[in-house]
């Protein structure tokens, strides 16, 4: 006969299992979709389980909260636009942190709330969890929140600052570790904890004010593994197996995550958090060309007839395709053009976009083959032997300064060689500069070709003029 215990282990173990094949199968774009599934379903045997190994529950409380979560959840996901998944994940992961944080206020606050009658069953054994978990996850909740705000538009997106800032900040955790100290070793007061809530809180909000908007998602990965360790934390509260487990993947795989977004843009995560990148532009000759070097725009026609009649094209995606919303073009340009016998590849850079592989899923909702898409260091020899390099939004990617300009901000970050190509195209709306506010030398390259406009009106022009222009074989 099998008792609940035992269901509930078996059930969490076919969970954990279902987990880490998820996670592995979300390494790779074409068994991405299976992976998620699979931990969905794996989340869903978690709280099957965690139900029935609980018994009687207040079942009018826990259905509604299901239904609206999981409306709330299925309606977000379905209406997000692609752009706006950033500030989505912002949203979720500080609901996590919410919620671990709140797990462990409401077991401080039940385990202190006789301690005036000198009843109490909080002891170091589970103060330490209960104090670190809120700690960790009301910074995670405040400072998600903060991100959310800034991607969304809703507060300004550049960074925060004020004078002796880092000072505050860190006199404000200074007094957060004294009182969490205070909380485990002297007076476990609950007056003391909601004021030590109240500063965890603020002191997220303090810690993501001084980062710019387009390093968010940086920063999100960074409180996506305070969450991951904050529900852990939790787990050991509750002394729940399976929250254990899944708090120290998300805590494990965030952490990987951030290093390597920091790793591809050349930045230590100390420079992400305290240099306030993208609050000033340096100045154009800091960086880039004199003013006096000229620049070459052409018309769609011009470029119909330079990739029409070339044997290989790279196309270079970046933060502006995304904004235009231009893959679906994209991937008819590319149709048309292996229609007349052009061979066709996608270069992806790892932080193109705004986020972890933002090319690649837009890519794929375009349908575009995984096969076309070449990462960074594979595609970077081919660019010596290919005709043409369509640059389609994208800018710091592809700017050589990052190779040879040692006073450039982005001097020693990765890059996409497109200035190797034969002839280079540049889909872009005007001469601004993408999110490291610099100049790029490669528009002032000779061979360079400037194709100015929206990056989806400019590529359905060029379809047109590649069909009226360009015979397919
Ligand atoms: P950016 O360097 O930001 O450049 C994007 C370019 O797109 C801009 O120059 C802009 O020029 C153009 N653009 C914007 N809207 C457009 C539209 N509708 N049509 C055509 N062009 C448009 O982008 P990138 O090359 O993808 O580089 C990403 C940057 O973000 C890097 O600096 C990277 O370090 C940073 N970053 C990325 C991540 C991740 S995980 N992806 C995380 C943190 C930071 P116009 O305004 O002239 O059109």
């Amino acid at each position: 006969m099998i008792h609940y215990p035992q269901l509930v282990a078996l059930g969490y173990l076919i969970t954990v299992v279902l987990f880490v094949f998820g996670i592995r199968l979300l390494g790779s774009p074409a068994t991405a979709r299976q992976g998620n599934r699979l931990a969905a379903v794996g989340m869903l045997i978690a709280l099957i389980v965690t139900f029935v190994g609980l018994g009687a529950l207040p079942w009018l409380a826990v259905v509604p909260a299901l239904v609206i979560g999981a409306t709330i959840g299925a309606v977000a996901a379905r209406a997000v636009r692609m752009t706006a998944m950033p500030q989505m994940v912002a949203l979720f992961n500080g609901m996590g942190g919410g919620a671990a944080a709140l797990i462990g206020a409401d077991e401080f606050l039940r385990r202190t709330a006789h301690l005036a009658s000198g009843v109490s069953t909080i002891s170091p054994n589970n103060s330490v969890p209960i104090v670190l978990g809120c700690l960790i996850g009301s910074i995670s909740f405040s400072g998600s929140l903060i991100a959310f705000c800034k991607l969304q538009g809703v507060m300004r997106g550049s960074p925060i600052t004020f004078p002796n800032q880092r000072i505050a900040n860190g006199a404000l955790l200074a007094i957060i570790v004294a009182l969490g100290v205070t909380l485990v070793a002297v007076d476990a007061s609950p007056w003391l904890f909601v004021l030590f809530e109240a500063l965890a809180l603020i002191l997220g909000v303090a810690f993501v004010l001084p980062i710019g908007g387009a390093d968010m998602p940086v920063i999100i990965s960074l409180l996506n593994s305070f969450t991951g360790l904050a529900a852990a934390i939790s787990g050991f509260v509750l002394d729940n197996e399976v929250l254990i487990v899944a708090g120290a993947l998300v805590g494990a795989s965030g952490t990987i995550l951030t290093q390597l977004m920091s790793r591809a843009m050349n930045r230590s995560l100390a420079n992400v958090l305290f240099s306030a990148f993208g609050s000033k532009t340096s100045a154009a000759s800091d960086v880039g060309p004199s003013a006096d070097q000229a620049i070459h725009s052409v018309t769609a026609e011009d470029v119909a007839i330079l990739v029409g009649y070339a044997r290989q094209v790279i196309f270079v995606p970046g933060y502006g395709m995304a904004v235009a919303k231009a893959q679906h073009d994209v991937k008819e340009l590319a149709t048309q053009l292996e229609k007349r016998g052009v061979q066709v590849k996608y270069a992806i850079h790892p932080v193109a976009g705004r986020m972890p592989g933002h090319m690649n899923v837009l890519l794929a909702e375009a349908d575009v083959p995984y096969t076309q898409l070449y990462e960074m260091d594979d595609i970077n020899p081919d660019f010596a032997r290919t005709d043409v390099a369509v640059v389609i939004g994208a800018n710091d990617v592809t700017n050589p300064a990052a190779r040879s300009n040692p006073s450039s901000p982005i001097y020693g970050m990765p890059i996409l060689n497109v200035d190797q190509a034969a002839n280079v195209v540049v889909l872009k709306r005007s001469m601004n500069p993408g999110f490291a506010g610099i100049e790029n030398e490669l528009y002032y390259n000779p061979k360079t070709l400037m194709l100015f406009g929206d990056a989806r009106e400019s590529v359905v022009h060029l379809v047109a003029a590649l069909k009226e222009l360009v015979p397919a074989n």
